[in-house]
């Protein structure tokens, strides 16, 4: 934060207010969001930060310390050469799009959050800035609403079509709560979840692969999604989405469809009950069960879904062979990032040592390792 208020002065006059918003881990529930389904993510200690005012103008000067870079633009429908800053218009013009007025302003931000780790920067820098503007503006949005423009900004100014559950994981997040969400009503549950309280951690591995084929690929599973959906709907008109298909349905017209959609139609349908029966383990106590929801979780991001990649799947395996490992997956969209892993406080340091050095010896570079604990939402500081 003293580097973003330096350059702050350094930039522009006056006092400016100061927000973060977060990343975010995603225990189980992956690839669900966008199909109407269920996700379990919750926010971490890693944030984007933001120190920003309004400048009475029609112009955003915008500065990334990450990119070292600084962007003045008159937000108007065309995207700007600058990538990040695209995030920043996108929030500016979906905002506008609801009626919500946001004038000029300068900020300078910048963070912790690993870019490109599956730990949605990005969705923390679309938040971070919906949350500001909201409150300074006073837009008078509900966090909801918030994450909404947030999801439409990275469909229409930075190209994917995503689900909805970065941006609400980034806004509504809690110290020491998962949150159970809804993706259909938006309805949620905060489920309690210390695993240090019973000898866990949650422990990152980043491949450090960055995920090029996300983007293009994401669009292309939901795209599959929507066709196996669309096959369905020919025998039950009345579903809407893979949350209302059983497998018993989809299997019921299986003649009809490509092997491809019809598996990655059942990895989605599987995933969202993994994720019910790992919420019930949770209920329970149960940190086992949960674990193996999670491997299993992997194995059909691995062979049906195929959003995986071989280092993602070789500290997956690495974490199944390791006593104390309750469970891991990969995480995200796919194609690169972390893996995320709950290890026992025992296995801790040596199953670190283990990924490092392995993983090292396979690929040919270290993997970093993050330690994350479940935390705070958006707020002003
Ligand atoms: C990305 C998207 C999310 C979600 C995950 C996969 O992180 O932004 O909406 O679809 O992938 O679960």
């Amino acid at each position: 934060m003293e580097k973003i208020l330096k350059k702050f002065g350094e930039l522009f006059s006056g006092q400016p207010s100061l927000y973060a918003s977060p990343g975010r881990v995603n225990l189980i529930g992956e690839h669900t969001d966008y199909n109407e389904g269920f996700v379990l993510p919750g926010a971490i200690d890693k944030a984007m930060y933001l120190a920003i005012k309004p400048n009475h103008t029609d112009t955003i000067n915008v500065f990334s310390l990450d990119y070292n870079q600084m962007v003045s633009f008159v937000p108007l429908r065309e995207k700007l050469d600058e990538h990040w800053a695209n995030y920043i218009l996108g929030v500016v013009m979906e905002l506008r799009e609801t009626g919500a007025l946001a004038g000029g302003f300068d900020g300078v931000f910048g963070g912790d959050i690993p870019l490109g780790a599956g730990l949605s920067s990005s969705a923390a820098l679309e938040s971070v800035f919906a949350f500001a503007l909201n409150d300074l503006f006073g837009l008078n949005k509900s966090l909801a609403q918030l994450a909404r423009i947030g999801q439409l900004a990275e469909h229409h100014y930075a190209g994917v079509r995503c689900g909805i559950m970065d941006q609400f994981a980034s806004l509504h997040g809690q110290q020491g709560k998962l949150i159970k969400l809804d993706c259909r009503s938006l309805e949620v549950e905060m489920i309690p979840f210390d695993p240090q309280k019973a000898g866990y951690r949650l422990v990152l591995i980043d491949t450090m692969v960055k995920h090029s084929l996300a983007s293009s690929e994401y669009n292309v599973r939901r795209q599959q999604c929507e066709a196996g959906v669309a096959v369905v709907k020919q025998k039950y008109p009345q579903v809407h989405s893979l949350r209302d298909i059983s497998l018993e349905m989809l299997h019921d017209s299986k003649h009809l469809m490509e092997t491809l959609v019809l598996k990655r139609c059942e990895y989605v349908i599987e995933e969202n009950q993994r994720l019910h029966q790992a919420c019930q383990a949770m209920q329970n106590n149960d940190l086992e069960t949960f674990g193996k929801m999670m491997f299993g979780s992997h194995e059909g991001l691995r062979t049906k879904y195929e959003v995986s990649c071989k280092e993602l799947d070789f500290l997956a395996d690495l974490a199944a062979e390791y006593p104390g490992i309750l469970g891991a997956r990969m995480m995200g969209g796919g194609f690169g990032g972390c893996t995320i892993n709950l290890v026992s406080e025992q296995a801790h340091d040596g199953f670190i040592d283990q990924a490092k050095t392995k993983f090292l010896e396979k690929f040919g570079q270290e993997p970093k390792v993050y330690d994350v604990v479940i935390s705070d939402g958006a707020r002003k500081l």
